[in-house]
Order: structure tokens, then C-alpha cells, then sequence
């Protein structure tokens, strides 16, 4: 019915031959029986290159980290969708906690962003997440309402078709602790309840909801066996071809 996903988010690591090496060994690696569509999102620079080592390989993907809300301009640095999906990119991994925290991405920009995506025909890997402070005040569910409200709500249906959820509450995020299965599989199961209660339960029960914050072969299974949990945006473990293909043959 709807789809797992495992997305290696590489952050700002690996320089052109480590990244073209681990593409190269998880893909000798793939099942091709497998039900898992896998996603590499490395930095820009190695995007041309990813989708053409991944295009014909069938269930296998490339992202981009970011976009810019522009859709051109005087924007020094910055990269539009137009660009990145005019190299045959196929997602974009936007509102990323990073992203938020250290270059002060709020609901708002993001809406900017994931129109620019939509208007381009990427897919969005969108990410939410409460922090611990939110979490211990009991105000985590009412926070990522609001960043999923603010940021895509106001998008048509057939737009937010293109759209998965990556849950990723920050204080599991490169920090080796983990949301236990319960405790994601909560969030996960609200989230696709607000989803329900906007789109309707066909759409609902058609988003992937993936989980991310130290997702590691010693918890994927664990993590994916849960009713709402539908794959991984992994980090750390996503640099690591052993532990990357672990994660993706856990469902
Ligand atoms: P992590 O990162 O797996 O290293 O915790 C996940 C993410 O930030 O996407």
C-alpha cells in the first residue's frame, strides 16, 4: 500500500571518491526483490553524479538536502529546485532540524521552500521534530502539528501526494539515543491522524511516516515493525556501507 523507505542523509561528509565508493558498494549490495525504495542524499556537488549511477537501478533514489525558497536570483550559494531537478534529482529533504537550528528555517520559509519543490515536481522528504525540552514539557505533539500545519497544509492533495514525513525528534539526532519503538510509533501514528484529519484516510494511509535520530541495525528492526513506521531517514549510520544495507534489508 504505501511505501518503506530508507533515506541515507549524509549530512556535510564524504568527498568525491568516499561518496562514489559507498554508492557504488550498497548498490552491488541491493536485493532486487526488495519492497524498499532507497534514497542517497548527499551534498550537492555529488548530485549529477549520484543519478547517474543510480538511474537505472530500479527503487533507487536521489536527494537533495535543501533547496532555496527562490526560484532565482541574487542569491549567491544558494541552489533553486529548478537546478537540482534538472539533473534528474528526484527528492528533496526539507525543514531538516540543522536547517531550522543553525540557519533559523521557520514554518514559513519552508512553505516557501517546499512550493518551489512542488512547482519543480521533487518529491519532499519533510522533517519535524520536538526537542527534549518539548518532549519533558508534554508540548511535542502541539509543536509538530504546527510545523506540519504551517508548512504544507495549504498544499493541494494531488501536491501532497509528493510528500513523506520523516519524524525526527532532535534529541535522537546524532546522539545515539533513540525514540523507543513506542514512543515513535506514537508520534508517527498522530502525525498520520492530522494528515487524516486534512486530507482524508485514503491520503493518510498512503504517507510514508519515516523515523529518524539514530536509527542503527540494532533498532531498525525493531523501529520498522511498528504499524506507522514505514522506513528511516538514517545519518551516521548512512555513511557506513555495512550498516546502511543492514538497515535497508530490516523490514
Ligand atoms: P542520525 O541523523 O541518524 O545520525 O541521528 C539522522 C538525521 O539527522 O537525519
Amino acid at each position: 500500500m504505501r511505501k518503506n523507505i530508507i533515506a541515507g542523509n549524509w549530512k556535510m561528509n564524504l568527498n568525491r571518491d568516499k561518496g562514489i565508493s559507498l554508492v557504488k558498494n550498497v548498490l552491488n549490495r541491493l536485493s532486487f526483490e526488495s519492497n524498499t525504495d532507497v534514497i542517497f542524499a548527499p551534498s550537492y556537488v555529488h548530485l549529477d553524479q549520484l543519478v547517474k549511477m543510480c538511474s537505472e537501478v530500479s527503487n533507487v533514489y536521489v536527494a537533495a538536502q535543501d533547496c532555496s525558497f527562490s526560484d532565482k536570483g541574487a542569491f549567491t550559494g544558494e541552489v533553486s529546485a529548478e537546478m537540482i531537478a534538472s539533473f534528474g534529482v528526484q527528492y528533496v529533504i526539507l525543514g531538516h532540524s540543522e536547517r531550522r537550528e543553525n540557519f533559523k528555517e521557520t514554518n514559513q520559509l519552508l512553505k516557501m521552500k517546499v512550493q518551489q519543490a512542488l512547482a519543480n515536481n521533487l518529491n519532499i522528504i519533510f522533517c519535524c521534530g520536538e526537542s527534549l525540552g518539548q518532549r519533558n514539557r508534554k508540548e511535542h505533539f502541539e509543536f509538530i502539528k504546527l510545523q506540519i500545519t504551517e508548512s504544507l497544509f495549504s498544499f493541494s492533495e494531488a501536491d501532497f501526494s509528493k510528500v513523506v514525513i520523516a519524524y525526527e525528534p532532535i534529541w535522537a539526532i546524532g546522539t545515539g539515543v533513540t525514540a523507543t519503538s513506542k514512543q515513535a510509533q506514537e508520534v508517527h501514528s498522530y502525525i498520520r491522524g492530522i494528515i487524516e484529519d486534512k486530507y482524508g484516510k485514503q491520503v493518510s494511509d498512503k504517507t510514508s511516516i519515516l523515523y529518524g535520530g539514530s536509527c542503527k541495525p540494532q533498532n531498525a528492526v525493531d523501529l520498522f515493525s511498528q504499524e506507522d513506521i514505514d522506513g528511516g531517514l538514517i545519518g551516521g549510520a548512512s555513511l557506513n556501507e555495512d550498516d546502511f544495507v543492514s538497515i535497508i534489508n530490516s523490514f
